[in-house]
């Protein structure tokens, strides 16, 4: 009997685990790429660790205080006390430049490794019937992460965080008719007004993490009750409760729940903390110092927000200023900041949502699917790619058009052709080739039969 076996016995002896196989005895399909949603949860429970102890140390008030720190070329000035925190922290606490480190990286791969699991599981297909309400509530997920990114970038009341902060309240300004109030709601009234920063910090480190907290155990709880989608099976598979025959995807078949999928999981936790101690370790972030405090009369020359909103701010960049108008007869105003910033992105994040419904299944699927054997699908997916990563280097357009010696005006008509023209391209492309290659399968079917 193996070490682990004794140690099963020994907590079943004592908590009766077996009679719970239902949860305990889960079948866990050994697959990497299923390891991506555990990647983010893990970053969250560290994201929830390393917030505790920032908000030990974090002042979320700008009103001024004298500096005392040990940063010299700040000794002495009075400045917003949310900024003067965030140096304190960062210079002055004993493990707090780590801590605040570490507490970016896990947003970053927070953000990051939800992205990659939704794209698993789009171009797998294991998004379909019955696992659509787990898709809708994923979607909230993804939606409330970038929040919570945001929400937390702006909390320093640096330079640099505080006009990308100042563009969302101008988009949320923008808003036709309730901008007003949605501006007063979520920014406290003017930005940046003394009620900013508390409001901000209340979203960042209640408001967001409960309702992220809430909708992964939702997340959770539809996952155990519908269990994993598995690979298609090569043949029937033996395993301890007998056969499993190869197209019975009712059943799943992988490692148990406990203690197995438990060791795995345990080992993806420390490899994720691990990750991100490494890059707290050696690269620095968001370096408050440099920026210095916010400054009302001046704007920076580089202004940008975190790599997973880029897209947004792309649509902003480059959308043309005709696109305004004015409703007829109501003299309510429709900005193209609305339209890039609210309006686009919304209906993005819609149609992400209400995809499932869109590639329907009246049947229930257990496998995931081969993204090569789904043209149309995979086709859809590619593009939607394209269309991001084009919004994307839309939003650094400034950047490309030094690169290339020229200005934004020239770049700018290029790109809003591009955003339409690249996904397009892409996504027939894409289809094309798989549709050809199904069709090359279906031919050689036909050859083998002969
Ligand atoms: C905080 C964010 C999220 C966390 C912590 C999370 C966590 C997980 C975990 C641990 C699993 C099981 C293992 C796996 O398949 O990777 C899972 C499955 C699933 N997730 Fe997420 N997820 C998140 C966001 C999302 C998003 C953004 C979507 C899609 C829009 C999504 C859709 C799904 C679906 C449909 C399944 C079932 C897949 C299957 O059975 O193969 N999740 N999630």
């Amino acid at each position: 009997m193996s070490r682990l076996d004794d140690a099963w016995a020994y907590v079943d002896d004592r908590l009766d685990l077996e009679r719970d196989r239902g949860f305990f005895g889960k079948a866990f399909p050994a697959e990497d790429s299923f390891l991506l949603g555990e990647v983010a949860l893990f970053c969250f429970v560290v994201l929830a660790l390393t917030g505790v102890f920032l908000g030990m140390f974090f002042e979320p008030s700008t009103s001024k205080v004298t500096y005392e720190g040990s940063v010299a070329q700040f000794q002495g000035q009075d400045m917003p006390e949310a900024f003067v925190s965030v140096l304190n922290i960062t210079y002055d606490v004993p493990y707090g430049m780590f801590i605040r480190r570490l507490h970016h990286w896990a947003a970053h791969l927070f953000v990051a490794s939800i992205g990659l699991h939704m794209l698993r599981v789009f171009f797998t297909g294991a998004y379909r019937n019955p696992r659509e309400p787990n898709w809708v509530v994923g979607t909230g997920l993804a939606v409330l992460a970038m929040g919570a990114a945001y929400t937390g970038y702006a909390l320093p009341f640096d330079e640099f965080a505080s006009t990308a902060t100042g563009i969302g309240y101008n988009l949320s300004n923008s808003i036709p008719v309730v901008g007003g109030l949605v501006g007063k709601v979520v920014f406290g009234g003017e930005f940046p007004s003394s009620a900013t920063i508390p409001r901000l910090y209340f979203l960042h480190v209640l408001v967001i993490p409960v309702l992220i907290t809430g909708l992964i155990v939702v997340h959770m709880a539809i996952l155990l009750r519908q269990k994993h989608t598995e690979r298609a099976r090569d043949g029937n598979v033996e395993t301890e409760r007998g056969v499993v025959d190869a197209d019975d995807d009712d059943t799943i078949v992988g490692l148990p729940a406990f203690p197995n999928q438990a060791a795995v999981s345990a080992v993806v936790f420390f490899l994720t903390l691990a990750t991100l101690s490494l890059l707290a370790g050696f690269l620095p972030v968001h370096n408050v110092a440099a920026y210095g405090p916010n400054n009302p009369a001046g704007t920076p020359e580089l202004i940008m927000p975190d790599w997973f909103l880029m897209w947004v701010y792309g649509f902003l960049k480059i959308l043309p200023q005709w696109m305004a108008f004015t409703v007829p007869g109501t003299g309510v105003h429709v900005s193209t900041e609305f339209v890039g910033g609210i309006v686009l992105p919304t209906a993005v994040i819609g149609a992400v949502a209400l995809w499932p419904f869109v590639d329907r299944h009246e049947e229930p699927t257990h496998f995931t699917a081969d993204p090569l054997d789904r043209p149309w699908q995979t086709a859809v997916g590619v593009a939607a790619v394209v269309f991001v990563m084009v919004a994307s280097i839309a939003g650094m357009n400034n950047l490309l058009a030094d690169a290339l010696g020229t200005s934004t005006g020239v770049v700018n008509p290029v790109l809003l052709v591009g955003i339409v023209v690249a996904p397009v391209v892409g996504g027939l492309l894409t289809y094309r080739v798989l549709r050809d290659r199904a069709g090359s399968a279906r031919g050689s079917e036909v050859v083998a039969d002969e």
